[in-house]
């Protein structure tokens, strides 16, 4: 049985006044649901959050990670430094970070173990562009990316991964891709999992679905059997719609 996870990425928005605002306004609001609540929020936040969710339901997620614990990196952050502040989650390899920062397969799959080492869950991004899902290179280069990011990962740790399914052309654009096609890619992701790990494991991990997902598309998104929650960029910044989000 997979808990169904909406987490709300805010990407780089929000001060911290406004982000212990958001969170006093939702607070009651998504405590009685059955779904997992995450916030992921920029580095300078985690601290205010961490305070705000106290006593909620609400888990701290961040954005992104170093995949060392310390060292003269200038900007980056650690998964220990992370571990500290209370964060439960981490985005890795979001497509804004392929495309702006140069993360690759490579790093994706450091930072997965960087994270599972300090017991922070990974939510590992992956996802086509528009051109390669006209040229129908979807499944290949999506499995491509899961096979990569799941490089020595053991079959143990595999039920602490989530996976996002984020196709590049709906992400922020409004277009959302239909919830067929949505649940087609992650009916295949699964699939991967099931070659790489076998029948246990391929049905504890959870696999959400990214791009212009709102409070009028969602509960058709999670009513597709194999869509385990959402990954949400801009609803999630209105408390009322990441509220209606949360309880769909
Ligand atoms: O991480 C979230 C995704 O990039 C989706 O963003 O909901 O603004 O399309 P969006």
């Amino acid at each position: 049985m997979r808990i169904p996870i909406i987490a709300g990425n805010w990407k780089m928005h929000k001060t911290a006044s406004e982000a212990v605002q958001f969170v006093e306004r939702i607070k009651e609001q998504v405590k009685g649901t059955d779904v997992e609540v995450v916030l992921c929020t920029p580095y300078t936040l985690l601290y205010p959050v961490k305070e705000a969710i106290k006593g909620t339901n609400i888990k701290l997620s961040a954005q992104n990670m170093h995949w060392e614990d310390q060292g003269a990196y200038t900007g980056e952050v650690s998964p220990l430094m992370l571990k500290e502040l209370g964060v439960e989650y981490c985005i890795i390899g979001h497509s804004e970070r392929r495309l702006y920062f140069n993360e690759t397969d490579e790093t994706v799959n450091k930072k997965v173990h960087a994270a599972l080492k300090h017991n922070i869950k990974p939510i590992i991004c992956v996802g086509e562009t528009l051109e390669q899902r006209e040229s129908g290179q979807t499944n290949t280069l999506v499995k491509n990316q899961v096979v990569k990011a799941f490089e020595g990962v053991p079959g143990d740790r595999v039920a602490e991964i989530v996976i996002a399914y984020e196709p590049i052309w709906a992400i922020g654009t409004g277009k959302t891709a239909t919830s067929e096609q949505a649940n087609e890619a992650i009916y295949n992701i699964r699939e991967v999992i099931r070659e790489l790990y076998g029948e246990e494991v391929y049905t504890e991990i959870r696999i959400q679905y990214g791009g212009s997902v709102k409070p009028d598309n969602i509960e058709e998104i999670m009513n597709q059997e194999d869509i385990d929650g959402a990954l949400v960029g801009g609803a999630s910044l209105k408390p009322d719609d990441y509220v209606a989000l949360v309880n769909f």
